[in-house]
């Protein structure tokens, strides 16, 4: 990503690619949560948390956000993006064929791409609400496959899956013995309650789920995320990788998180609150772009990904967005995709600002 914003350096540009709602205050999470922060880690011990996450957070979880998983499944980690790097390299080498759902929030490709893994994907369909086409996988996986990579509900698009494709992912997956990956970060944002999936790591052995505080909780300023899985081996090697790494989380960010996540539902209301609201404004969208665009109406969180359907190509909209309006969006070759589009986030206050300064 560093390298298409760093053209940008300099211009003050107000991000509009942001995939998490708007950022709560500490103020606003002592009034949600009904408890300061100074109540909550008075007594904290300032030594190193243990490496695979104070029992206090993994409890907390394990009672809040998933069903059938202890708190040996879990591992905390520095933000998703380590548990990620760590899960990838715990299980694959170079040369394992992996297969990827695309577009995709990049380092969940790049990471098996840089460590030599033959990387193959499967695209979404835009014209069909990005759906996914299990035919697809099934003939993928019969040439072999390590791991299959899902991010539902999915960054960029917003789309996600049924619980029936859910399970039939989870069959072939166990048929052909690979790995599942599956990045749930935006997992409690489904603007319907009907589409809340259930966590991989509790329905397959070889599942492995990623979770964060940053993206459904809005919370990204306390860098705390988490895998799940029910494999004994995986999770030493995971923990092994993460001695080279962060080593342990900040013992106050495990508590305020712990806190946090026992009024999950309450974080994820005043998220939803906002995306709703902010949805409808995604109606006049196309009307005030300087080119046609289609916006699929996301299930979950808080993107879009536009599809540009006139000739302009995604970069030349960002960059003529960036110009005269200094807004940044993200174009679909972020995503690694060929599908002309750009990535817009819809859960701050500012786009409510977007919407009137460019109407
Ligand atoms: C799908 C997905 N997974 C993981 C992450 C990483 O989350 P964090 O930066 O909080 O570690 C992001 C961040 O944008 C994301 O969109």
């Amino acid at each position: 990503m560093s390298d298409f914003s760093e053209q940008f350096i300099g211009q003050n540009l107000v991000s509009m690619h942001a995939t998490n709602p708007e950022p709560f205050t500490q103020i606003e999470l002592e009034k949600t949560i009904d408890q300061p922060f100074s109540e909550i880690i008075k007594n904290t011990n300032l030594g190193f948390a243990p490496d695979q996450g104070t029992e206090v957070l993994r409890h907390t979880l394990v009672e809040n956000l998933y069903n059938g998983i202890t708190t040996n499944d879990i591992i905390t980690h520095a933000g998703a993006q380590e548990a990620i790097y760590c899960a990838f390299n715990a299980v694959l080498k170079a040369g394992d064929r992996v297969l990827v759902v695309s577009p995709i929030f990049e380092p969940l490709v790049q990471i098996p791409e840089n460590m030599g893994c033959d990387v193959h994907y499967v695209e979404l369909n835009p014209t069909d609400n990005w759906s996914l086409d299990l035919t697809m996988i099934e003939n993928q996986f019969k040439h072999g496959c390590k791991m299959f990579i899902i991010n539902f509900p999915h960054n960029p698009t917003g789309a996600t899956i049924n619980l029936n494709e859910l399970n039939q992912i989870v069959s072939l997956c166990e048929k052909y013995g690979v790995w599942l990956l599956s990045d749930e970060v935006f997992r409690g944002l489904e603007h319907e309650i009907i589409d809340r999936l259930p966590a991989v790591a509790d329905l397959y052995d070889k599942g492995i789920s990623i979770g964060v505080i940053s993206k459904a909780f809005a919370v990204p300023g306390l860098r705390v995320g988490w895998l799940v899985c029910k494999n004994e081996d995986f999770r030493k090697e995971v923990i092994n990788i993460k001695g080279y790494l962060s080593i342990c989380n900040s013992q106050v960010d495990e508590k305020l998180v712990s806190a946090l996540l026992q009024s999950a539902d309450k974080l994820l209301l005043r998220n939803l609150n906002i995306i709703n609201k902010n949805k409808k404004l995604l109606d006049d969208f196309n009307s005030i772009m300087d080119c046609n665009i289609d916006v699929f109406l996301p299930k979950a969180g808080c993107c879009v990904f536009a599809r540009i359907l006139d000739d302009l190509g995604s970069i030349e909209l960002v960059k003529n967005m960036a110009s005269k309006h200094q807004y940044l969006m993200y174009p679909n070759t972020l995503f690694k995709t060929n599908i002309n589009a750009i990535r817009i986030g819809f859960g701050g206050s500012r786009f409510q600002k977007f919407i009137e300064k460019i109407r």
